[in-house]
């Protein structure tokens, strides 16, 4: 088997490379290790920015997304007995985001990929990247206990965070730059008409809370938790207390309940490796990087990544010139790096730390009352969340 670029990993990262590549007349082929089906499934965050938006459009994935996608122009901060709007409309005007859920994102791409003859490969396994510092890698894989190998010009780790791609690359030449937080969310989807327009992001004693959701009908919410919860303590009925009693601290504000269709915790944690390349080898997503999804950045990042390496790719064979290939990295980092800093900054305005002390406390709550109280601070919030424009 041969192809242009072998992209390893069937999320965001690795789908939306494989069609604007398509695009570009650049051949792929996607190799997956779980089915069609697990991930269009898989629930995972739900707010692109503007930015993702036009991609997917442009990358003509986007029609159910203009169709079926909320355009919400701000979002609420609720603390101290109030709730306070971020106005995207008057402080970053004309930009909005759209909540639209990544499992969709991603049902939309294989359509897309199979509409064009796109070759996605799922069910592989013991995937290996090889010969990515050599003019000649290659991909082998196990698919229908055949051992296969896929001859490539470059390799694209799209593999998410526990993927192999980043491991193959020999010892000592990443960096690593990470952060734990001493807490999860969990995560419901509730069969519930939203009791919100616009996304609620709640600071409390008891902990953060966020009010999203998918559609008219269905909700999305997180709670935080202890790092290593178990999600078996927590009942439906305790799931709904909980919420009521983060959320319903504002004067008349009620929560709408509904059958729970799914729940589970996820881990808190900022990551980076760099560089995002080695030889032929380019990693983008969350193989390269990982933010907590306070900030609602995972997906936008993935699909700006994927952007920058076309632009190189389709440079590179169009008329052999490598600059944007060397550049990647650096053009990646540079945004990986805003953010990197907007998330941890919005996970710590927003949660309660365990051991943090009064003083602490008390500047946190100063400065939730500054950025809600300042246009310069509540516009820098709305620009990062909305998203930076393009490099
Ligand atoms: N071989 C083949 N495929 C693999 C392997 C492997 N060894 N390891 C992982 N994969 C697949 C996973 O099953 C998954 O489908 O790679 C894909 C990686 O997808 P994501 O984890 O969704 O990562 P990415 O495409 O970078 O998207 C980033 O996803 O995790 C969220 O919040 C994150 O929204 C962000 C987005
Ligand atoms: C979601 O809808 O899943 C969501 C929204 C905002 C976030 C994180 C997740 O910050």
């Amino acid at each position: 088997m041969r192809t242009q670029v072998a992209i390893v990993g069937a999320g965001p990262a690795g789908l939306l490379l494989s069609h604007l590549l398509h695009l570009r007349g650049i051949s792929s082929v996607v190799l997956e290790a779980r089915g069609r089906d697990y991930v269009q499934k898989r629930v995972r965050a739900g707010v692109l920015e503007q930015g993702t938006v036009d991609t997917l459009v442009a990358a003509g994935a986007g029609e159910r997304l203009l169709g079926e996608g909320m355009v919400h122009h701000g979002i609420e901060l609720r603390f101290g007995g109030q709730g306070h709007r971020i106005a995207f409309e008057r402080l970053v005007p004309g930009r909005a985001i759209t909540v639209y859920g990544q499992q969709e994102v991603v049902k939309d791409l294989i359509a897309a990929r199979l509409a064009a003859g796109g070759q996605i490969l799922f069910g592989v396994s013991d995937v290996a990247p090889e010969g990515f510092d050599t003019p000649h890698p290659e991909v082998s894989f196990t698919r229908d206990t055949k051992r296969h190998t896929l001859h490539c010009d470059y390799i694209a780790g799209c593999d998410g965070f526990h993927g192999v791609c980043r491991d193959a690359i020999p010892a000592g030449v990443l960096k690593y730059f990470d952060r734990e937080y001493p807490f999860g969310w969990i995560g419901v989807l509730a069969a519930v008409a939203p009791s919100t327009q616009e996304l609620i992001y709640a600071s409390n004693e008891r902990g953060f809370a966020l009010h999203s959701m998918r559609s008219p009908e269905l909700s999305r919410f997180y709670l935080q938790v202890a790092a290593d919860e178990d999600i078996a303590a927590w009942s439906d009925e305790r799931i709904w207390a909980e919420l009521r009693a983060r959320l319903e601290t504002v004067p008349g504000w009620q929560l709408s309940t509904g059958p729970v269709l799914e729940k589970g915790v996820t881990a808190m944690r900022s990551f980076v490796a760099e560089p995002m390349q080695f030889g032929r080898l380019f990693l983008a997503g969350d193989a390269a990087h990982i933010v907590p999804p306070t900030g609602a950045k995972g997906l936008n990042l993935a699909a700006f990544d994927v952007t920058i390496l076309t632009e190189a790719l389709a440079a590179w064979y169009s008329g052999g010139d490598r600059t944007l290939l060397d550049r990647y990295s650096a053009a990646c980092l540079r945004r990986v790096w805003r953010v990197q800093q907007f998330s941890w900054w919005m996970t710590t305005l927003l949660h309660t730390f365990e051991h943090s002390d009064p003083y602490d406390r008390r500047l946190q709550q100063s400065y939730l009352d500054y950025v809600c109280g300042s246009d310069a601070a509540s516009t820098s919030l709305a620009e990062n969340y909305v998203g930076l424009g393009p490099p």
